[in-house]
C-alpha cells in the first residue's frame, strides 16, 4: 500500500484533526510558517498534498491556488484541485508558470527516489525566479520520534532528510539559491526545517 492511501477514507473533517503531535511540532512551526505566508500575495501558486488546505486556506485570500494531492477529497475549498501524485507535477498541470510550489507535510511520504522526482517536476513548473517552499521532517530530535511513531502506530513509512542531503538533492535537480528556516517543536527541540529554493 502506498503511504498516501492512508487517506483514502478520511473525511475533511479527520484531516482537520489536530492529535498529539500536532501540539508538540506543528503548533510551533506554525508561529513561522504563518507570518511568512501572511506576507505572499498576487502570486500564482500550487499546492502539493494540500490535503484539507489548512495554509491554502490563508494563501488563497491573496492569491491563486491550485490544489494537487492524491487524496482531493480532504479539501473542501472553492479551489481548483487535481488528482495525482506529487512525482508527475509536470504532466498534470497545464499552467508551467508558477510562481510557488509549496508543499506543507507531504515530503515525509516520499523516498529518496520520489523525492528527487517531485523536485524535478517542480521544477519544470515554475517559472523564472519561481520558489518551491516545502518543509521536511528532520533526522533528529521530535523528527526520530514522530517517523517511529507513524510506524509502530499507523504502520506507515515515513521519511526524513537533513539539511545536508536536502540541499545536494535540491542543487542536483537545479535549485542553486537555497534558504533552511529551523522549525523547532516543542522545548525547542529539532523536528522539522522549512525550505525555500529557488
Ligand atoms: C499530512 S497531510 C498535509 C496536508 C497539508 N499540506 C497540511 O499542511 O496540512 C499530507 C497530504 O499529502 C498527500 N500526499 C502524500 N503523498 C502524496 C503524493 N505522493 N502525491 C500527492 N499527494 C500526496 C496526502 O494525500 C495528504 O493529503
Amino acid at each position: 500500500m502506498k503511504n498516501y492511501e492512508r487517506y483514502r477514507l478520511m473525511t475533511p473533517g479527520e484531516c482537520k484533526k489536530k492529535g498529539l503531535m500536532y501540539y508538540l511540532c506543528r503548533h510551533f512551526a506554525d508561529k513561522k510558517i504563518f507570518p511568512l505566508i501572511n506576507k505572499i500575495k498576487n502570486k500564482k501558486i500550487l499546492d502539493v498534498g494540500i490535503g484539507a488546505g489548512y495554509y491554502s486556506k490563508v494563501l488563497m485570500k491573496k492569491n491563486q491556488i491550485i490544489g494537487l494531492d492524491q487524496n482531493p477529497h480532504l479539501c473542501n475549498l472553492p479551489l481548483k484541485l487535481i488528482k495525482g501524485d506529487a512525482t508527475k507535477i509536470a504532466s498534470l498541470v497545464s499552467n508551467k508558470k508558477m510562481d510557488i510550489i509549496f508543499s506543507t507535510w507531504m515530503t515525509e511520504y516520499l523516498n529518496e527516489k520520489e523525492l528527487v522526482a517531485f523536485f524535478k517536476e517542480s521544477n519544470k513548473v515554475l517559472a523564472r525566479n519561481g520558489k518551491l517552499i516545502t518543509t521536511i521532517i528532520a533526522p533528529s530530535g521530535f523528527g526520530s520520534i514522530y517517523v517511529f511513531m507513524a510506524k509502530m502506530i499507523k504502520g506507515i513509512n515515513k521519511y526524513t532528510y537533513s539539511e545536508i542531503v536536502i540541499c545536494k538533492l535540491l542543487q542536483t535537480c537545479g535549485f542553486n539559491k537555497i534558504k533552511i528556516i529551523p522549525l523547532n517543536g516543542f522545548l525547542m527541540l529539532p523536528w522539522a526545517f522549512l525550505v525555500i529554493a529557488e
